[in-house]
């Protein structure tokens, strides 16, 4: 749900203040009814007319961005550093389905549709997120049992994980890690690592749910297909 002056702004027809003066002057309207506040909050069904006039809707746009290290995953850094958004050449308000850390690199999904980054953002058996991990040191088995059933975060234990140890590296007591997981905390990979007292020296993520880093090199994005979002959205009917 979004404020009706910020919905118009957004269809670009004007700035949000002069919105705010269009609703006062009682010409805009949602659902053919005349909007009285300026708090007034629409969704995406709802019919915003100006004049009697409907808004046009913006196109929905979905990316996949593999992301580089050194790149914020927001719309806006108030450092001004460069983000995820800054990479796609689009103009529209797209924004990034859940979050990748500044020093963590591979999949992740822009778009300017708020259902469609709902659903993937949504815990769900169906949304796995396959991360690679260079941790140092050797995971022996209790360690990696634990990561597997369930580890303490803030409180609250996180849900089972599929965890394999790809290599270890005896000269570098460096370890590969494979870990697959169906949330989306914060940091969550590296905390989970971290309550094991395992360090955790790269992260990657290769895939979320269908979406994976074949054809991308660091830093390039493709749109997804018609078919992709297709699937994303047929999450939402089980
Ligand atoms: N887990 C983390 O710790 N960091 C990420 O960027 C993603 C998952």
């Amino acid at each position: 749900m979004q404020r009706v002056q910020k919905v118009i702004a957004a269809s670009g027809i004007c700035s949000r203040r002069h919105a705010e003066e269009l609703i006062k002057s009682r010409r805009v309207s949602v659902n053919d009814k005349v909007v009285e506040e300026l708090g007034f909050k629409v969704s995406d069904k709802d019919i915003v007319k100006v004049d009697g006039i409907p808004l046009k809707k913006e196109e929905k746009v979905y990316y996949l961005l593999n992301k580089p290290r050194g790149v914020i995953t927001s719309s806006k850094d108030e450092k001004n550093r460069r983000t995820v958004v800054d990479l796609i050449d689009d103009d529209r308000r797209i924004y990034p389905v859940g979050r990748l850390d500044y020093d963590t690199i591979g999949v992740l999904l822009l778009t300017n549709d708020g259902e469609f980054a709902n659903i993937l953002m949504h815990p769900s058996d169906d949304v796995e997120k396959v991360y690679v991990a260079k941790v140092k040191g050797m995971i022996l088995k209790d360690k990696l049992n634990s990561l597997r059933n369930g580890v303490l975060i803030d409180g609250v234990m996180t849900k089972k994980a599929n965890v394999k140890v790809m290599r270890y590296d005896k000269k570098t007591n460096i370890s590969m890690v494979r870990i697959t997981i169906h949330e989306g905390r914060y940091h969550q990979v590296k905390r989970m690592f971290e309550s094991v007292g395992c360090d955790v020296l790269k992260l990657k993520r290769e895939k979320e749910f269908i979406f994976d880093l074949v054809g991308l090199k660091s830093g390039e994005y493709r749109k997804l297909t018609p078919k992709e979002v297709a699937i994303v959205y047929s999450l939402k009917k089980k």
